[in-house]
Order: structure tokens, then sequence, then C-alpha cells
């Protein structure tokens, strides 16, 4: 069973990596060898190790993160211990002081060489220590106006 629940997960990154390695694939002719195979070098963290084994986060923090997902709640997330606002306190990049502001910054770094978009941006802060105040005038249900 265990087995069976994951492999739509590892199908996905599966397809990710096909989808990496083809895009490397056709870069090779224009850059250099092997540049677009390896991750974009990313900040560590703070502290010394991250919420969970580094390989459980990298390939799970999607459903992990995502409350409005299905996932969230077969997974059991109940605690916060993958709270969005402990990632930020400690990914904020040096530079920017956010997880997000420039293409070096640690989540934007990944997204943009993996190809996923976020939208969380619109509602959370990217940076630590800040409130959403305007995270919920903005949700959908409420008007529909953005
Ligand atoms: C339309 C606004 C909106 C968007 C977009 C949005 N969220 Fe949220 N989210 C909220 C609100 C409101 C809360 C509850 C208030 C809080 O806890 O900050 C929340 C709470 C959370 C929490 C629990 C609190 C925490 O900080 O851990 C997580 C995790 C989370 N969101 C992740 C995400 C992720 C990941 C995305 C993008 C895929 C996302 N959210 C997109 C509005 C939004
Ligand atoms: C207490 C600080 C802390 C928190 C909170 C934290 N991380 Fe981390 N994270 C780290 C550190 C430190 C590393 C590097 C660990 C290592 O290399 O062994 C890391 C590594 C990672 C990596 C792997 C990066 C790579 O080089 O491939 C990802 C992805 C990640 N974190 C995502 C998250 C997400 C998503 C959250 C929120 C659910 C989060 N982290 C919360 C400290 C943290
Ligand atoms: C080591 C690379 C890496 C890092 C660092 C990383 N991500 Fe991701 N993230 C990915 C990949 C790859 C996907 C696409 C996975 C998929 O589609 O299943 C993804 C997808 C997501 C998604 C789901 C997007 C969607 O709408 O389906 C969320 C939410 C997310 N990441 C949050 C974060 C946050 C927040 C951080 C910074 C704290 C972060 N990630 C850092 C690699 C990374």
């Amino acid at each position: 069973m265990a087995i069976m629940a994951n492999l739509p997960v590892l199908g996905k990154w599966f397809r990710i990596f096909a989808c990496l390695g083809a895009m490397a694939f056709t870069a090779i002719a224009s850059t250099q060898a092997v540049a677009g195979v390896d991750l974009p070098k990313l900040e560590h963290g703070k502290g010394d190790q991250c919420v969970d084994d580094v390989a459980f986060i990298r390939r799970h923090h999607p459903d992990l993160l995502k409350h409005h997902r299905d996932e969230t709640v077969r997974l059991g997330i109940r605690t916060t211990k993958y709270s969005l606002k402990k990632c930020v306190e400690c990914h904020a990049g040096s530079k920017t002081g956010s997880v997000a502001s420039s293409e070096e910054d640690f989540c934007v770094a990944c997204h943009r060489y993996a190809g996923a978009k976020l939208d969380c941006w619109d509602c959370h802060a990217t940076k630590p220590g800040k409130q959403v105040p305007d995270a919920k005038p903005v949700l959908p249900q409420h008007g529909g106006s953005k």
C-alpha cells in the first residue's frame, strides 16, 4: 500500500528528471556541458538541518505545504513542522532577506530551474517576521476580486 501511494509522486519526479535531462541535453550545444544537470547553487538554510531528511523534503515539500490539497490530510500534516513561515525563517537569502525576491533566492532558484511557479507569495510573506495582512482579503471565495 505504501508503495502504491507513493507511485504518483515518484512518477512526477521521474517526469521532472526526464524533462531536466532533455533540457540539459539540448542545452549542451549552446552552454557549458553539464551546467544544466546540476542544481542551481542554493544557500544553506539556517541551522544544521532541515525540518526533515533533505531527500524527503526535496521530494515531498510540495505536498507537505499545499494546504488546499487532499495530500495534506492524507499525509496527516497536523503540526507546524511543515509551516511555510518556518521555511521562510530558515531559508531567506542573506542578500535579499527573502526566499523569493531574486532569482538566487532559495525557493525561486530551484523552481525556476524545475519550471515550477508558485502563487503562494500572492498571500504569504517571502520574508521572516512578516504577517500576511492581505491574505484574507485576496481569498478568491470572498468577492472574487484580486
Ligand atoms: C489566496 C491566498 C493564499 C494563497 C494563494 C496561498 N495561501 Fe496558504 N494560507 C492562506 C491563509 C489565509 C492562511 C491562514 C493564515 C496563516 O496561517 O498565515 C494560509 C495558511 C497556510 C499554511 C499554514 C500556516 C503556515 O505558515 O505554515 C501553509 C503551510 C500554507 N498556507 C501554504 C501555502 C502554499 C504552499 C501556497 C502556494 C502553493 C499557499 N499557501 C497559497 C492564504 C493563501
Ligand atoms: C530550522 C531551519 C529550517 C527550517 C524550518 C526549514 N529548513 Fe529546509 N533546510 C535547512 C537546512 C540547514 C538545510 C540544509 C541541510 C543539509 O544540507 O543537510 C535545508 C535544506 C532544504 C532543502 C534541500 C536544498 C538542497 O540543497 O537541495 C529543501 C528543498 C528545503 N530545505 C526546503 C524546506 C521547506 C519547504 C521548509 C518548510 C517546510 C524548510 N526547508 C524548513 C533548514 C531549515
Ligand atoms: C531542491 C529544489 C527545490 C527547492 C530548494 C524548493 N523547491 Fe519547491 N518544488 C521543487 C520541484 C522540483 C517542484 C515541482 C514538484 C512537482 O510538481 O511535484 C516544487 C514544487 C513546489 C510546490 C508545489 C507547486 C504547485 O503549485 O504544484 C510548492 C508549494 C513548493 N515547491 C514550495 C517551495 C518553497 C516554499 C520553497 C522554499 C522554502 C521551495 N519549494 C524550495 C523543488 C524545490
